[in-house]
């Protein structure tokens, strides 16, 4: 993109295909600096709150491991970390994400593919562990991610999501709402030239559902939540969510998830699963 980044946050959050076009655009404009923005904007504690991430994961010898909402890998690899015997992709709509985080891999058990986390290229049930940090926020219909991270999920899956948490009080709200524009824009403003960039933090939580919503949204696409964790005074929180029907049984497995495809999202949607 030539010049300054121009799309205005708040125009394109409330229709779906106009927010996909926004979080495209936006995070390739965001991707040149994001490590360095989203250490500062979280004062550092990014990499600890990711790592609780996957400390909090299940114990298991080689699961199929998906990252969605990859970025630069950060998570992607931490999951290499913790599962060497595992796969991990980690998938992402903004290809200069993806490139950063190619050229970040250190892993043989690690691979990066293009992928909308609302028409996941996997097969159902072909994922033991799911990821999304700073993930679902973005999705363009919150509903139709959940619905895709449950039918990848494995029965006796977990998916484990870290992201900003909107409280229910309308004056918290309102507060965090000015705290965040306010902080994240001026990252936004220093990095890249404008409060657009980054202030989307702020404005994509005002249309999220505050904790009680989001519980109930949860509940409703079949989760429930295993565990709960908040970090900086609630302002970031982090769930393990396991697929509400099924008991989990601890059992390890080695599944492999499928590679990526190109066409429409219907035919990338959950065809394949890998040799
Ligand atoms: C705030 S970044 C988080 C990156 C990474 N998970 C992390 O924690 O550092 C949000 C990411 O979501 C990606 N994204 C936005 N909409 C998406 C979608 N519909 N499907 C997949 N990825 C998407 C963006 O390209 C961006 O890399």
């Amino acid at each position: 993109m030539g010049g300054r980044f121009a799309l205005k946050a708040r125009e394109h959050l409330r229709a779906p295909e106009r927010k996909r076009y926004f979080n495209e655009k936006h995070f390739e404009e965001a991707a040149r600096r994001y490590d360095l923005a989203t250490r500062a904007m979280s004062l550092g504690r990014d990499a600890a709150w990711k790592r609780a991430l996957v400390a909090a994961l299940p114990d298991l010898r080689a699961p199929a491991c998906v990252d969605i909402a990859c970025g630069t890998g950060d998570v992607a690899f931490l999951l290499a970390g913790r599962y060497p015997g595992g796969t991990v992709v980690g998938v992402d709509i903004a290809a200069g994400m993806l490139a950063l985080a190619g050229k970040r891999n250190r892993f043989p058990n690690v691979r990066f593919e293009p992928g909308d986390m609302e028409a996941l290229p996997f097969a159902d049930g072909s994922v033991d562990v799911l990821t999304g940090s700073y993930a679902l926020r973005n999705a363009p219909e919150l509903r139709s991610a959940l619905g895709e991270i449950r039918r990848v999920l494995a029965d006796d899956g977990t998916a484990a999501i870290l992201d900003f948490s909107r409280p229910e009080s309308p004056l918290l709200q309102k507060l965090q709402f000015l705290l965040l524009k306010g902080w994240c824009g001026s990252w936004g403003f220093l990095l890249h030239g404008t409060p657009e960039v980054h202030g989307y933090v702020a404005e994509s939580l005002a249309v999220f559902p505050d904790r009680g919503r989001f519980a109930g949204i949860l509940r409703a696409e079949g989760f429930e939540v295993a565990s709960s964790r908040r970090f900086f005074l609630g302002i970031t929180e982090l769930l393990l969510l396991r697929k509400a029907t099924s008991p989990v049984t601890g059992a390890t497995r080695g599944k492999a998830v499928c590679t990526c495809a190109t066409g429409s999202p219907d035919e990338r949607r959950g065809s394949r699963r890998p040799g």
